[in-house]
């Protein structure tokens, strides 16, 4: 039986390659594809959330929802994304969006789910905890949240929080105390499955696909971050879809996860305590280690089942 999944996301080029790999999984039952703005506005991760699912030939349902965080403004991350979110590389346009808020989406199709439902978060939160919030009994069927979130080192964004977590770091707060088990890809998954020239040139080498071909040019288009060595661009985002899929790629660790909501410079900050050094409770599991060649083996192949 394939996992129920709703995919919360922001495309953005790396959420692009993982809706990608997440509509091309069997493993994987995508009820929804709910967006918030995060990468770049809303008015275009829904755009491009449609596109991408078009392209696919599937027809989940997408649905609009936050335009900003909880609390505080929205900041874009238009450096890595471009203007558009998808580095320029232009789709056909989608079809329209479903009318209902995304967050009354997810409450209603968890709601009425007959198993229970995993929420695949790779934006910034707040669509999941508008959900949570406003109906905590749905936490009763969510079967885990799988979060692309924080880091345990330094961030991205800033010198001390990784972008979705700071982006709307009261969400975080409300997913990780909703009570169901968080499992989260950091920044240093991420960091440990770069995308080189070499696995690009492997990659659209290997079919001629409309996905495969669009999914290489959207990687292409991310630029190599100084902060990663400039070697390649990291796949975030695939990272949390590909745990759900093959969880035997990548060592895990139980740890508590607490945010830092302060208003100073280290807010944001995911502070995760891998050594058990506060004594509280496991609230995540953060996932420690990736088989790089094994996720761009299985990226590869997912890209090739897509037309
Ligand atoms: C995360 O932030 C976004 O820029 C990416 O899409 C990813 O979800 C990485 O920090
Ligand atoms: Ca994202």
């Amino acid at each position: 039986m394939p996992l129920p999944i709703i995919l919360d996301c922001d495309p953005g080029t790396d959420d692009a390659l993982a809706l990608f790999l997440a509509l091309a999984s069997p493993e994987l039952e995508v009820l929804a594809i709910t967006v918030a703005g995060g990468n770049v506005g809303l008015e275009m991760t829904l755009p491009n959330a449609l596109a991408l699912t078009a392209l696919t030939g599937s027809k989940v349902p997408v649905y609009a929802g936050a335009d900003r965080p909880l609390l505080g403004a929205f900041t874009s991350e238009t450096r890595v994304h471009g203007n558009d979110g998808l580095g320029g590389i232009a789709l056909p346009p989608g079809g329209p969006p479903c009318p209902e808020h995304a967050a009354d989406a997810i409450r209603r199709i968890v709601r009425a789910s007959e198993r229970p439902v995993t929420l695949v978060g790779i934006a910034p939160v707040t669509n999941i905890a508008l959900a949570l919030m406003t109906e905590p009994a749905i936490a009763a069927n969510v079967e885990r949240i799988v979060l692309m979130s924080g880091a345990w080192g330094e961030g991205n964004a800033t010198p001390a929080a990784e972008f979705n977590a700071v982006s709307d770091p009261e969400a975080l707060a409300v997913v990780l105390g909703c009570g169901r088990p968080v499992v989260m890809a950091t920044l240093e998954i991420a960091a440990q499955a770069l995308c080189t020239p070499a696995h690009l040139a492997a990659m659209r080498a290997s079919g001629s696909g409309r996905c495969l071909q669009a999914a290489c040019d959207i990687q292409n288009s991310v630029p190599f971050s100084r902060r990663l060595g400039g070697m390649g661009a990291a796949l975030y985002d695939p990272c949390a879809v590909a745990w759900l899929i093959r969880p035997e790629l990548f060592t895990t660790q139980a740890a508590s996860v607490t945010m830092d909501l302060g208003p100073g410079p280290c807010r944001g900050r995911t502070v995760i305590d891998r050594w058990g050094r506060t004594g509280a409770p496991a609230n995540a599991m953060v996932l420690e280690t990736i088989d790089a060649g094994g996720l761009f083996t299985l990226l590869t192949g997912r890209f090739n089942r897509l037309p």
